[in-house]
């Protein structure tokens, strides 16, 4: 194996992997770096999920304390019907279908229809 031609290319070889694989470290510690910088913005996302920064959505027009603006009260309301009125919408309303969904619709009814 002593004289045999192919070992510096070998050598190069593994000197390239090396190479790739030092960089490739390097970006991983940057993508760590990046997202502690955004970690503002992550725990706003995580916050946002809490039904309470939900209905923020919905104080333009139902009112600071849910009791009504625009919109009619919904605090207190019950759980379904809100659930429902998000999913399906009230037809001719600012209520369009698909407000919110999921989750997210029951989360927002389950804190709208536990306040007084
Ligand atoms: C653009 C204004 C607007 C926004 C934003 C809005 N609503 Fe409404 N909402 C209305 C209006 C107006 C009505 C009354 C519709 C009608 O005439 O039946 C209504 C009705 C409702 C009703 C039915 C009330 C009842 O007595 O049956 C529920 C429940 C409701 N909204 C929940 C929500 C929730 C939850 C949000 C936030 C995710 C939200 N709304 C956001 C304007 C809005």
């Amino acid at each position: 194996m002593r004289n045999n031609p192919i070992v510096p290319y070998i050598l190069i070889m593994a000197l390239g992997i090396a190479l790739i694989f030092f960089l490739s470290l390097d970006g991983v510690e940057k993508q760590k770096e990046a997202a502690e910088g955004a970690d503002g913005a992550t725990t706003e996302t995580a916050d946002a999920e809490d039904g309470a920064a939900l209905v923020q959505t919905c104080i333009g027009c139902h009112g600071q304390d849910l009791k009504g603006g625009m919109g009619p009260q919904i605090a207190g309301l019950d759980a379904d019907r809100i659930v429902d009125v998000l999913e399906n919408g009230i037809e001719g309303t600012p209520m369009t279908p698909g407000m919110k969904t999921g989750d997210e619709a029951k989360k927002i009814a389950e804190y709208i229809s536990s306040l007084e």
